[in-house]
């Protein structure tokens, strides 16, 4: 972030309070409310969270401690039993939400299906005896590489129903992508459908299953069950392969929902980091419930009528957080939608807040700069005055881009909530509330209640007003990450050894740096660790560069982000050849391509430059300082004095 950026921030004056009409009927309404809130969670975390637990869920057996914390394990409502889907589903078909529509989803190609609570109950009771009858028992993981069809919701629940942990992985990752989730969280079976439609094209999802499994590749993967969406011809592996209709078609229609321990796993989803492979960020049962439960209602508040569409992947936190489990908890009508905008439809979201008088609409910054690239005619020639509430995740929002969304999408009046959060932090942690609070653009206001945040220097000191520091969190909360699956030494050096134990008081850190300004608002400037956010998704420098160079060609490579106007960030590969291979923009596309086939095409380099050498400290760190000056043909500025050969530098230019 450049320091004119950093200026116009803590110089912002344009500010948006709530409107008296929208306060009125929140459920948290006004900053004063918000307050007592906030006071009343930190001075007493475990009643605040205990009350809202009793209030807000069913519990099929009352915990007895609320919290267990042997830092940085965390156990939340111990002795708790529930189970998630009962949440999600049967406590609503035992009210008048029985026939609330519960799902609205619309296909690319335009097909509309839509689910009554009880239709949906009834889908996700038959697949889960599915589950059961292919031999999948609790505690057993279940791979789940799906479009955004409503068979990922209901494998979803299914999952929870039955207690056996999901990994979803997202349509858009390669086989080999795919084939190391699996194996990691050695999954028991997959749950995948013939193809999926992406823009105009089908990604051919099964057939990427077939090659992550070929030669026995995961060998704990004992069965897939295949939805038929796409109808393009695939192959069925006898005796290993299965299809979702016809085994549903003899499936009953009753299935009890298992009683889950609240700190039984609820599922593991890999996300990128700093070093290595992805990890798998587990989350549990009852903490999770509630969290995300919670934050639904009052950071959307969310209320009876409202048509609630988030458009994130079900295969990102994103989606699992807030397209299924908050949403279905508090008995919303979500609405989900197969299709991107695109050259032959760019006004598709439009078209769909249009159709179905979506209410509240929850989007990625990244998203909202494409459709101002678009033009504001495409909006404006759609009624959208049905939104009251507007949402976005995924990437700090730049203050021009929030303004667009405000005045064309919002039309001047719908509240903006700024949400930053994460994979590891499973639920929304710094955000307004829209009753609430006056939001700035650009600025993630406050803490939600029940979470202690703050940024600090590297010894965990609090930085002066305006300071740049890391964002951290002091105490923990319900949905936080419980470990990296099958790897508790890596979940301790990610999270909590980065800035040092004080007095046994252990601190999350978030790999983002942030600001406070003046008035104590929250600012995220982004990661400060080696992992870029492209177009609001996540990848570690590291696991690009690891793709790159197991091509034979490919003797070193360092990737480092570089602005992107819509993206936010893309990349840029710098990468030395072995001696047998010449720089040619063939081989530069081979090894764009060699990255999609690694990881998926979100990890296509939109630049690779072939050099001589990498610029090397003397201990042999390479100098990515150097390589994002010079990604984006900035002068070499500050400390080169480590730099090992300083020749380097005249040949990386040239
Ligand atoms: C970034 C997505 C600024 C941040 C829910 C974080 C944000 C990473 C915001 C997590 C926001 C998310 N403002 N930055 N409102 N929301 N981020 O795990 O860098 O896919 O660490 O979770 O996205 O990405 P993840």
């Amino acid at each position: 972030m450049t320091q004119a950026v950093i200026e116009s921030i803590l110089s912002e004056e344009r500010l948006f309070p709530p409107s008296s009409e929208f306060a009125q009927q929140a459920h948290i309404k006004s900053f004063s409310d918000y307050q007592k809130l906030y006071d009343y969670a930190k001075n007493e975390p475990e009643k605040f969270w205990a009350e809202l637990a009793e209030k807000e869920l069913h519990w099929f057996r009352q915990w007895d401690q609320v919290l267990d914390w042997q830092p940085p394990f965390a156990k939340w409502f111990v002795g708790g039993k529930l189970n998630v889907a009962y949440n999600c589903l049967d406590r609503h078909i035992k009210s008048e939400k029985r026939d609330k529509t519960a799902l609205i989803w619309e296909g690319e190609p335009g097909d509309v299906r839509t689910f009554t609570y009880a239709q949906l109950h009834e889908q996700v009771c038959r697949i889960a005896n599915v589950l059961k009858q292919l031999g999948v028992k609790k505690g057993d993981r279940v791979g789940i590489y799906l479009p955004m069809i409503p068979e990922a919701v209901i494998a979803m629940l299914a999952c929870a129903r039955i207690g056996a942990p999901h990994t979803l992985v997202f349509g858009g990752f390669s086989a080999e992508a795919l084939k190391g989730r699996l194996l990691d969280a050695e999954a028991k079976l997959v749950i995948t459908a013939d193809g999926g439609w992406r823009k105009d094209a089908i990604v051919p999802l099964k057939e990427q299953v077939d090659r992550a499994l070929e030669n026995n590749r995961v060998p704990s993967v004992k069965n897939v069950l295949v939805v038929k969406r796409t109808e393009q011809a695939i192959t069925m592996k006898a005796g290993r392969d299965y299809w979702w209709h016809e085994l549903k078609a003899d499936a009953a229609a009753d299935c009890p929902a298992e009683a889950m321990d609240s700190e039984d796993v609820l599922f593991i989803l890999y996300t990128s980091g700093t070093t290595g492979q992805p990890k798998g960020v587990v989350h549990t049962t009852g903490g999770y419930n509630l969290y995300t439960h919670i934050t639904t209602k009052w950071v959307f508040d969310l209320h009876d009528d409202d048509i609630y569409w988030c458009s994130a992947d079900v295969g990102w936190i994103t989606g699992h957080s807030y397209i299924v489990y908050g949403p279905l908890s508090n008995g919303a009508t979500i609405l989900m939608y197969e299709g991107v905008p695109r050259q032959s439809n760019p006004g598709c979201f439009w078209d769909v807040i249009e159709k179905y008088g979506v209410t509240i609409f929850y989007t990625a910054p990244t998203a909202i700069r494409m459709f101002m690239k678009m033009g504001e005619e495409l909006p404006k020639a759609r009624n959208l005055s049905s939104l009251r509430l507007l949402g976005t995740v995924g990437e700090p929002i730049n203050p021009e881009a929030w303004m667009w969304y405000h005045k064309v999408i919002g039309g001047g009046c719908c509240p903006i909530v700024d949400t930053w959060w994460q994979t590891e932090t499973g639920g929304i942690m710094l955000t307004p509330l829209p009753g609430a609070t006056t939001t700035k653009p650009g600025a993630t206001t406050f803490p939600f209640p029940g979470i202690v945040a703050d940024v600090v220097d590297l010894d965990g000191n609090p930085v002066g007003e305006g300071q740049g520091g890391y964002l951290i969190i002091k105490h923990p909360w319900p949905s936080m990450i419980r470990n990296v699956y099958g790897n508790p030494d890596r979940f301790r050096r990610t999270y909590w050894e980065h800035i040092p134990v004080k007095d046994g008081n252990y601190v999350y850190f978030s790999g983002d740096g942030a600001r406070k300004d003046a008035d104590g608002y929250f600012w995220v400037m982004g990661r400060v660790d080696d992992v870029i956010n492209i177009a609001g998704h996540r990848l570690g420098t590291m696991e690009i560069e690891s793709a790159l160079v197991s091509h034979v060609g490919v003797a070193e490579a360092a990737v480092v982000g570089r602005p992107s106007q819509v993206k936010g960030e893309e990349i840029v590969a710098f990468v030395t050849l072995e001696n047998n291979f010449v720089a040619s923009k063939q081989l530069e596309q081979e090894l764009k391509q060699h990255v999609v086939a690694k990881i998926g095409a979100i990890a296509r380099p939109a630049q690779i430059r072939f050099t001589e050498v990498l610029p090397k400290t003397r201990s042999g760190k390479i100098m990515r300082r150097l390589l994002r000056s010079l990604a984006i043909g900035e002068e070499i500025s500050g400390d080169t004095s480590t730099l090992e050969d300083r020749g380097v530098l005249e040949k990386l230019r040239g």
